[in-house]
């Protein structure tokens, strides 16, 4: 009952042992990236379930999801926004801290990209904790916007990254044990 496309786009992704540091497997998608059809149905799957689904904003995070959100929104005719590291974004920003292992980071996004009443799709190359979604829909909500779901090509299920999405649907393509 899985996708026949899905078992073609998991044989694409690269797993990288301890990048950038021990210990971590890192999923490198530039190997999918460099197999057309494989990516073809990576953005396929996600055009599919989201198209006619009145979504009118993809928000892709820097800086993977900046590869995979915007041939889905030019699919579904939705408006690209991008959410930002610190400090890139140059018109006035709303931004949204979040808690790392060790540390915090935040994502930035411009002020009036996206207006009350938006339905919002999130677009990221993968979860980990969920720190990065979960402070990527704050950034939304806080727009007045619906974040309908979050989509990632690829789910690290043991980080337990989806409780902390409060509640908000996530969708994946893959999963890595
Ligand atoms: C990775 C990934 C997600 C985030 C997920 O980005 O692309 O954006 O981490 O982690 P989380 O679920 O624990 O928040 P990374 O930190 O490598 O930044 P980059 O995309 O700028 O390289």
């Amino acid at each position: 009952e899985e996708d026949p496309r899905i078992n073609g786009i998991r044989t694409k992704i690269r797993v990288v042992p301890n990048f950038p540091k021990p210990g971590i497997m890192f999923q490198d998608i530039t190997t999918l990236l460099l197999e057309p059809k494989a990516f073809k149905d990576t953005i396929d799957l996600f055009v599919e379930r989201y198209k006619g689904k009145n979504i009118s904003v993809v928000a892709g995070i820097e800086a993977r999801g900046f590869i995979f959100g915007p041939p889905i929104a030019l699919a579904i005719g939705a408006k690209f926004v991008p959410l930002r590291k610190p400090k890139k974004l140059p018109g006035e920003v709303m931004h949204e801290e979040y808690v790392l292992e060790y540390g915090r980071d935040c994502i930035e996004m411009h002020v009036g990209a996206v207006k009350a009443g938006e339905r919002a799709l999130v677009v990221d190359d993968l979860i980990a904790t969920g720190g990065t979604l979960s402070a990527a829909i704050n950034l939304l909500e806080r727009a007045g916007a619906e974040v309908v779901e979050c989509a990632c090509v690829i789910e690290l299920p043991e980080l337990k990254g989806r409780e902390r999405l409060s509640g908000k649907s996530l969708y994946i393509l893959v999963e890595y044990r």
